[in-house]
């Protein structure tokens, strides 16, 4: 292996560690602190334990943090009511609607209904067009934090080569735009597209957002490139793998993403950094 890490989880917590001292100096100049409501709907595994680590990480940070577990049955309307009460809700700065979100609700009706500067999660097509249009407010937490772990390798990114493998709204369009604000060529790739090889050859910057394991071959990267993995699979012995064959890549790439420790724990990161923005300068008008 000639790769270099980016160690996501190392990175998060210096985040973290810095967000901390913020809500110090915030709460002893006469400031409440921000906060976080978290609404999560059902019982999926998966987002259980997420949604935890938000919680976590917001006690950890000292943000206030309010926790709203609805019923899968829950109606459409009830959840709006409930985000028109936290819109209105002044000790709160900013608002997450864990994903997926049952069949029955229309997920784009829920994340247009959350106040834009409440955002924090970055999904509102506000915020997307705001990156769009090159003035980002809130930005999506993924591509938001894999811009720190690409600017934390100290490489230039402007002017390079970058694919983003996968076109997801959460992911990999947001993951498009910035890596093109920050002065990529970018290519986006998705289902339809015919030859995610030779994309993939061409790249100085490898973003990986397709959920399927082992899907970009080690041997597709080229020499000194950098590798983003964003994926998160189980392979047939129950081992987390990402969407890239790890070993091999690394023997090409100048950096990789672990899986763990990579992309995950800086989503985390990126939303606590959303929360304190939406806090200081959206609401609280603080300035330093
Ligand atoms: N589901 C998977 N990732 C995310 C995320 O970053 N935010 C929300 N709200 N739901 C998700």
């Amino acid at each position: 292996m000639s790769a270099k890490i980016i160690d996501g989880k190392a990175i998060s917590i210096a985040i973290q560690a810095q967000i901390k001292k913020d809500v110090l100096t915030m709460t002893s100049q006469g400031h409440r602190p921000p906060g976080l409501a978290v609404i999560l709907v059902g019982t999926d595994f998966a987002s259980q334990k997420y949604v935890a680590s938000k919680v976590k990480a917001c006690e950890d940070v000292g943000f206030k943090s309010i926790s709203h577990n609805l019923d899968e049955s829950v109606k459409e309307a009830e959840l709006l009511a409930l985000i028109d009460e936290l819109n209105e809700d002044a000790s709160i700065d900013g608002i997450l609607v864990q994903m997926p979100i049952p069949q029955h609700i229309n997920a784009h009706t829920v994340l247009e209904h959350i106040k834009v500067d409440k955002d924090v999660d970055g999904f509102h097509p506000f915020n997307i067009g705001r990156l769009a249009q090159r003035r980002p407010l809130l930005e999506s937490c993924t591509p938001k934090g894999i811009m720190t772990l690409l600017h934390s390798t100290g490489e230039t990114i402007r002017g390079k080569d970058a694919v983003v493998v996968g076109a997801s709204n959460h992911v990999g369009r947001p993951m498009s735009l910035e890596l093109l604000l920050a002065g990529c060529t970018v290519t986006t790739t998705h289902r339809f597209t015919q030859d995610l090889e030779k994309h993939v050859r061409n790249a100085d910057i490898v973003v990986v957002a397709a959920g399927k394991s082992d899907l970009v071959k080690g041997d597709w990267i080229k020499k000194g490139a950098i590798v983003i993995d964003v994926g998160i699979n189980r392979d047939i012995n129950n081992k987390i793998v990402g969407d890239v064959e790890f070993a091999k890549a690394a023997e090409n790439a100048s950096w990789i993403t672990p899986v763990p420790g990579g992309v995950g724990p800086m989503t985390v990161a990126s939303l606590m950094q959303n929360t304190l923005i939406a806090a200081k300068q959206l609401h609280l008008g603080i300035t330093n």
